[in-house]
């Protein structure tokens, strides 16, 4: 079977990681959030945890540089053989046209580009009432979804935090930046007729059932 190579893009807050945890597990290939990645390292301190923290604390994207680096190792890792999702990269034309060249240079195209459209004030109430597992990075909102374990996680009882990025003033930015860097990204993935736009203001589980049905009828 062909490899399948997806890319979920979107505002913040609009679904994305959500959606990729049920689709990475149906479709057994790895989830790469460059998000996740960058908290990964700050959590550590690590000298790339050091160099995106201000970034993320403001809101802004980590330089291209940085960010095209990780993404470029990861790909090169063995378990993304049969196909990766990519959570939140690229997020601007230099890192898109970036992922072009690793592809090409590894004999692989992107598959479809999934777009979770989420008008803006929705958003914000998605970002100011997240809450994340510590333990396991599992995904709740305060009200919109919430954890089955009540005050800890339902999967692995885990403490429950708020990013700290998920203050309605830092989520204001992230979703400006958004509009200026990475929204122009859509008319590219358009024009190569790889793009396909899906309602994310559905609740989860019909979201879920869009993106199944449009990776569907690619026949994947
Ligand atoms: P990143 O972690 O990628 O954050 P983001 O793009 O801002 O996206 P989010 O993770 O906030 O939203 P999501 O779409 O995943 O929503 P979720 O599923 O959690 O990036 C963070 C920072 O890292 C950036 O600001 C930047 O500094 C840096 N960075 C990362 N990648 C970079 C790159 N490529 N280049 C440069 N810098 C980079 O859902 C949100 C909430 O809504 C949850 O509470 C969830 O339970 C709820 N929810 C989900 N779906 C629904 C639904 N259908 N109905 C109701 N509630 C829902
Ligand atoms: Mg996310
Ligand atoms: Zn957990």
């Amino acid at each position: 079977m062909a490899d399948i190579n997806l890319i979920i893009i979107g505002p913040p807050g609009a679904g994305k990681g959500t959606q990729a945890a049920f689709l990475c597990r149906e479709q057994n290939i790895p989830h790469i959030s460059t998000g996740d990645m960058f908290r990964l390292a700050v959590k550590n301190a690590t000298l790339l945890g050091l160099a995106a923290k201000s970034y993320m604390d403001r809101g802004e994207l980590v330089p291209d540089e940085v960010t095209i680096g990780i993404v470029r190792e990861r790909l090169s890792e063995k378990d993304v053989a049969k196909g990766f999702l990519l959570d939140g990269f690229p997020r601007t034309t230099v890192q898109a046209a970036a992922l072009e060249e690793v592809l090409l240079s590894l004999g692989r195209e992107i598959t479809l580009v999934i777009n979770v459209v989420v008008p803006e004030a929705e958003l914000i109430r998605r970002l100011t009432g997240r809450l994340v597992c510590r333990s396991c990075g599992a995904t709740y909102h305060r009200v919109f979804n919430l954890s089955p374990g009540g005050e800890v996680c339902g999967i692995c009882r885990g403490e429950l935090y708020q990013r700290s990025d998920d203050s309605e003033e830092t989520a204001l930015s992230r979703l400006a930046v958004y509009q200026r860097q990475t929204a122009p990204l859509l008319d590219y993935y358009a024009a190569s007729g790889k793009l396909r736009n899906i309602d994310g203001l559905k609740p989860i589980a019909e979201v879920t059932a869009e993106l199944r049905a449009v990776l569907a009828a690619k026949g994947t």
